[in-house]
């Protein structure tokens, strides 16, 4: 399906109404893009927004990501989540600075064939960056061409998958421009073609909108069903001692692997007692306070956390307290960096 005039109009649309983003920037950086575009995926561009410029400060070139440790990688990504991205981002630097010169390849293909870079951030980076004809598919783009073609289906089958990447490739091969057609199609969807509170009256493709004229757009696309989230209860102790805190590292197995947190333990069934963790970290359980819970959801849990502080100095071989000043420098979830922030109030 050709659709000139339908490209033309998101083409202007986006040109007078795109957000000022740090990452776009009329000439833009191959590096900076790829870095953005794995941060963007799953993450609210306001979290980004955050990150962004502290990561490309701190490593500004492929090279400089490539030469640092993962534990420099997860601290500067810290607060981000879905941590996977940021080893799989080293990985992908690392191959680009051994196995492409330290140039960032400019072909879906080429791209495709880097650790961590699927289809989504294939596209982006070829046709953002390079200008090559290029489609992309996210959740935004989807939901765009779902309501333009009025489709009520759920939006992560894979059936509807295959249906997007198809129509996006149609669009991108009628557009002007492939870079700002898919920058658009992307923006239409964060802005004005939301997933609730929907703009119509700001759409540039109205006229081309068949739920509109169907008047079922609020409705598409299909909620799909939840996944449903276990419970994890989790007891944290704050141990402090001259302006420094007992931290332990988690191991590399299952969520957060390899980041560190104050002493926690984690169960299914019940929440830890304080004492388990004494136990566990071979000290007496007393002059223990209760300083709080709180709960934290993430996508696939519901983490209750109980915390407790203690201002006694513990003393073991294999204790690791670091200075407070210290601590961002290294790889926190937010959930522990939440338990950290009643360090300053003690
Ligand atoms: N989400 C993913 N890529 C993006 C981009 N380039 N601009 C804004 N939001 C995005």
């Amino acid at each position: 399906m050709n659709d000139p005039l339908l490209t033309s109009k998101l083409e202007a649309w986006f040109t007078s109404n795109a957000r000022d983003l740090p990452w776009r920037t009329s000439h833009r950086d191959p590096y900076h893009s790829l870095v953005s575009e794995i941060m963007l995926q799953q993450t609210q561009v306001s979290r980004v927004l955050e990150k962004f410029p502290t990561f490309i400060e701190k490593f500004p070139t492929v090279d400089s990501l490539a030469n640092a440790t993962e534990d420099q990688v997860l601290a500067m990504w810290a607060g981000l989540g879905y941590y996977r991205r940021a080893r799989m981002l080293h990985a992908c630097a690392k191959a680009i600075v051994s196995e492409h010169q330290s140039i960032v390849p400019s072909s879906v293909e080429e791209l495709l064939k880097l650790p961590g870079i699927g289809r989504y951030t294939a596209g982006a980076i070829a046709s953002m960056v390079f200008h090559q004809r290029a489609p992309i598919v996210d959740g935004n783009i989807t939901r765009v061409l779902l309501r333009l073609h009025n489709q009520p289906i759920p939006q992560t089958d894979k059936k509807t998958v295959d249906w997007a990447w198809s129509r996006a490739d149609d669009i991108v091969n009628s557009s002007q421009n492939p870079a700002c057609l898919n920058e658009a199609m992307m923006e239409l969807g964060a802005t004005v073609c939301t997933p609730k509170n929907i703009r119509c009256d700001q759409c540039p493709i109205i006229a081309h909108c068949q739920s509109r004229k169907a008047g079922t757009t609020e409705s598409i696309p299909l909620p799909k069903p939840r996944a449903k989230q276990r419970k994890l209860y989790c007891s944290s102790i704050v141990f402090t001692q001259n302006q420094s805190v007992l931290i332990e590292r988690r191991d590399s197995k299952g969520m957060w692997s390899n980041m560190y947190q104050v002493p926690t333990i984690e169960r299914e069934d019940r929440q830890p007692t304080p004492e388990e963790i004494t136990t566990h970290l071979g000290v007496g359980a007393d002059s223990l306070e209760p300083a709080g819970s709180f709960t934290h959801i993430t996508t696939h849990r519901i983490v209750e956390f109980d915390i407790y502080r203690s201002k006694k100095a513990i003393k073991g071989a294999d204790l690791n307290y670091r200075t407070i000043k210290s601590l961002d420098e290294l790889a926190f979830s937010n959930a522990q960096r939440r338990i950290l922030s009643i360090v300053e109030a003690l």
